[in-house]
């Protein structure tokens, strides 16, 4: 066996919860330590240590991959009230991924593993749709009020010239009111991260919201999306072939439909949280979808863009075997060797990111995979095994394909 290939710069790595942190140390062990000398700063996010630190982990994390540039995150719990009594915590912690993306800003690309033997259940897609997702604000970082008496709500703005005061409702009995936020700053860095993605993967970008309904708050994203195509990126557009519009998100809906893939898009906050999950399952499964939050200063996450797993967990627990698709986490980690390799000048380890892709995706193609994708390959002969068994036979693919 040749040599293990040395990183130079470490890898900010986030281990999280329930199956995904046994996939991790699977993958971990069977496809990558076996090639690659890991050199990596270890966070362990899992919600246990999150509650032990009183979640101070899950911003070192986060500072450490502004340090280094690069991470790899495992998916972790969102804790909620269930959780808080599950494992007894001190406070209902938020979710480690707001809290990164709050640190980092930026803009979250998701993108389907295609496989030839599994079809999109919308026939007319062939290529793979990107959705960019804006990180920062609006519900994730919202303020939200339960009224339950009358009472009238305002809107008020405390600014160095004074106050701006907004009438928004007048309770005559119970209701609830929500407000939220977000930064000029923060979308023309989104608007940024999609047009130069858009021109990395020369494809189209599309952008959507609802400005006719929120003429101020989407009516503002529009603008700026529009401004800076004018002022930085048309040029470059032109040049390349593609293309930037807008369009509301109705109808970017009813477009993204009758498509046949191949390009971004943009969508703010709460849309893409959405939108991913569709396209995903679209696509064939959540577990072949994989995630990059990119910040406009240049620092990438990785992850896949699925949870924990939960239900397969507590089944692992039991004893029982699971058949859980390591594939998106296992791209999280091509992604981010990849991308170390490119910033370090490491070629091999690019090299072996896309060997390892290829071998994950060949085994799909012969047949060989986990549970879920076996109601939706079109295979005739398919073989369906447990994850340890599934990551055994990447290896051997692997193995041929790096000899
Ligand atoms: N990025 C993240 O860290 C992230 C994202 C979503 C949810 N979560 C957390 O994950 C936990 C579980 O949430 P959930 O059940 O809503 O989401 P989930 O993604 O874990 O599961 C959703 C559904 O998809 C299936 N599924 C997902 N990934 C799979 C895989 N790799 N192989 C086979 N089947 C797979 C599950 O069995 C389930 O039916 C929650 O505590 C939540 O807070 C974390």
């Amino acid at each position: 066996m040749t040599a293990k290939i040395t990183m130079t710069t470490p890898l900010v790595e986030m281990n999280g919860d329930e199956m995904t942190r046994i996939l991790w140390q699977w993958i971990k062990e069977t496809l990558i330590q076996p090639y690659v000398d890991l050199n990596t700063e270890y966070y362990d996010l899992s919600l246990e240590k999150r509650d032990a630190s009183n979640d101070q982990i899950t911003t070192e994390a986060a500072l450490a991959t502004k340090k280094y540039g690069v991470a790899v995150k495992c998916a972790t719990i969102t804790p909620n009230a269930q959780r808080m009594k599950e494992y007894s915590l001190k406070e209902m912690w938020k979710s480690p991924n707001a809290t990164i993306r709050s640190i980092l800003d930026g803009t979250i690309f998701r993108t389907p593993i295609i496989v030839d033997s599994v079809k999109p259940f919308v026939s007319t897609w062939k290529k793979p749709i990107t959705i960019a997702r804006h990180a920062y604000g609006d519900i994730y970082k919202d303020v939200e009020y339960r009224v339950e008496a009358p009472g009238k709500a305002e809107l008020v703005f405390t600014g160095e010239n004074g106050e701006v005061r907004q009438t928004i409702f007048e309770f005559k009995g119970p209701g609830l009111l929500m407000s939220m936020h977000n930064l000029d700053r923060s979308i023309q860095s989104f608007a940024r991260s999609c047009f130069n993605f858009a021109l990395d993967r020369k494809q189209d970008l599309w952008f959507s919201a609802k400005d006719t309904i929120s003429k101020t708050y989407d009516g503002t994203f529009k603008e700026i999306f529009q401004q800076l195509y004018e002022q930085d990126y048309k040029e470059k557009f032109e040049a390349a072939g593609i293309q930037y519009f807008y369009t509301l998100i109705d109808d970017a809906i009813a477009r993204v439909i009758r498509s046949e893939g191949g390009f971004i898009w943009a969508c703010k906050n709460y849309d893409g949280d959405v939108m991913s999950d569709m396209v995903a399952t679209a696509f064939g499964s959540l577990a072949m979808m994989t995630s990059v939050l990119v910040s406009p200063d240049g620092y990438y996450e990785f992850e896949a863009a699925h949870g924990t797993v939960t239900r397969h967990y507590y089944q692992y627990q039991k004893g029982t075997e699971t058949s859980t698709n390591p594939m998106a986490t296992i791209f999280a980690w091509t992604g981010a060797l990849k991308k170390r390799g490119e910033l370090d000048g490491i070629p091999e380890l690019a090299r072996f990111a896309d060997a390892l892709e290829q071998a994950a995706i060949q085994t799909i193609e012969d047949g060989v995979m986990t549970k879920d994708l076996a109601d939706l390959s079109l295979l005739s002969q398919k073989k369906v095994l447990n994850s340890q068994a599934f990551l055994s036979e990447i290896r051997q693919r692997l193995d041929k394909i790096l000899s």
